[in-house]
């Protein structure tokens, strides 16, 4: 390794997560909900968005610090014009090895085509709820998930990898959980549970509304045989099970009950060029202020690893009920979870 760049915990910076827009065509409660994000919500300006080309340049300085893996996000990141050009400029940068994309999935028919052609191979989809009522009344904006469900069998055929992140909430979408299962199980696609968590400063977030990753296997083991998988790579977010005589898997996204701070390698950029150590993070360094006032690559890259060398983020091992409510913390639909 040419640059061990690691921060004050030791952790080395893997992978960057890439916000392309902060806009989205859903409304999830837990995102961003209606009553803070309506018809005059404020969002960013066009010249305030990086574009492709300050996008790309950054994905190069990145990958000399260390990152491997990009995923672009949102908001919605179809919603940004162009995507598989960005696609392919990401592609063209030495030492990326991998491009993933999460979605809600509503633009799949429209742009998925052509973001296979760029190249892209995998895509994680939102989907909440399988009853059409439910995940209309989630999704804020009445959108059928038979829709979106059949745009996953289209991006499938299409040749895409594809796994599905549901957020569990209790009260709201637990007697989901052993539908969803079954409908993917069925179909070879790996669905994730992802626990609750208080993004942003208005998602209403309590302990009492996380279900656990122990709630959710002990009632998929009420229906199914499951086994443990190993880590694909260090630092996975997921941990997997398989369900046994199947190669059908399930993972879970445990932040609440079992943090995994200790191993996170990752790093995000805000659509308008802030760079953020956490998810939970307060505040983001502006890059965007640099670009634009004509910094070269060595300054770039000279700052951008002071922030890397200087994080000591672990939020949800340190996460309480106070926290939660008394920090100060950016919004999950700008820094694209
Ligand atoms: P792959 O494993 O590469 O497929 O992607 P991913 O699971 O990291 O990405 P995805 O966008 O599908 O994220 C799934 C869930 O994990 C989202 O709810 C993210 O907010 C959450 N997540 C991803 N990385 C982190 C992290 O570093 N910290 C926390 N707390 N949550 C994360
Ligand atoms: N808690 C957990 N996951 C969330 N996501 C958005 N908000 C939250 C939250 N409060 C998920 C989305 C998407 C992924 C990027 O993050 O559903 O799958
Ligand atoms: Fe949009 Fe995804 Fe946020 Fe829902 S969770 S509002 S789909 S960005
Ligand atoms: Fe990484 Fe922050 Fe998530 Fe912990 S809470 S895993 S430090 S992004």
């Amino acid at each position: 390794e040419r640059h061990p760049l690691k921060d004050r915990l030791g952790r080395p910076i893997r992978d960057l997560r890439i916000s392309v827009t902060d806009r989205c065509n859903f409304r999830c409660s837990y995102c961003m909900p209606k009553e803070v994000f309506g018809d005059d919500y404020a969002f960013l300006p066009k010249q305030e968005l990086l574009s492709f080309e300050e996008i790309h340049r950054l994905t190069r300085i990145f990958v000399s610090m260390g990152v491997k893996k990009i995923r672009l996000t949102g908001g919605e990141p179809l919603l940004r014009r162009g995507l598989p050009e960005l696609v392919e400029k990401i592609f063209s940068v030495e030492g990326v090895e991998d491009v993933g994309l999460t979605t809600n999935g509503l633009l799949l028919k429209q742009h998925g085509p052509a973001l296979y052609s760029a190249g892209l191979r995998r895509l994680n989809i939102s989907l909440d709820a399988l009853e059409p009522d439910l995940f209309g009344k989630l999704n804020g904006r009445g959108v059928s998930s038979s829709l979106i469900l059949q745009n996953i069998d289209f991006a499938k055929e299409l040749g895409f990898e594809i796994k599905v992140n549901m957020v569990v909430q209790k009260g709201v979408n637990e007697a989901e959980i052993l539908p969803m299962a079954a409908y993917f199980k069925e179909r070879g696609i790996t669905l994730r549970f992802i626990e609750f968590m208080d993004v942003g400063n208005d998602n209403g977030w309590s302990f009492q509304k996380v279900v656990t990753k122990k709630e959710i296997l002990e009632k998929l083991q009420s229906a199914f045989e499951l086994e443990p998988v190993d880590q694909d790579y260090f630092g996975e977010v997921a941990k997997r099970y398989r369900y046994q005589g199947s190669d059908s898997q399930v993972g879970f996204i445990t932040s609440v009950s079992e943090s995994f701070c200790s191993s996170c390698t990752r790093a995000r950029l805000s659509s308008d060029g802030k760079f953020y150590t956490c998810l939970f993070a307060v505040e983001g360094f502006d890059i965007r202020g640099l670009l634009r006032s004509g910094s070269d690559d060595a300054e770039l890259l000279q700052a951008v690893s002071a922030v890397w060398e200087r994080r000591s983020d672990r939020y949800s091992d340190e996460r309480t009920e106070q926290t939660a409510k008394s920090r100060k913390k950016i919004g999950m639909s700008y820094i694209g979870g």
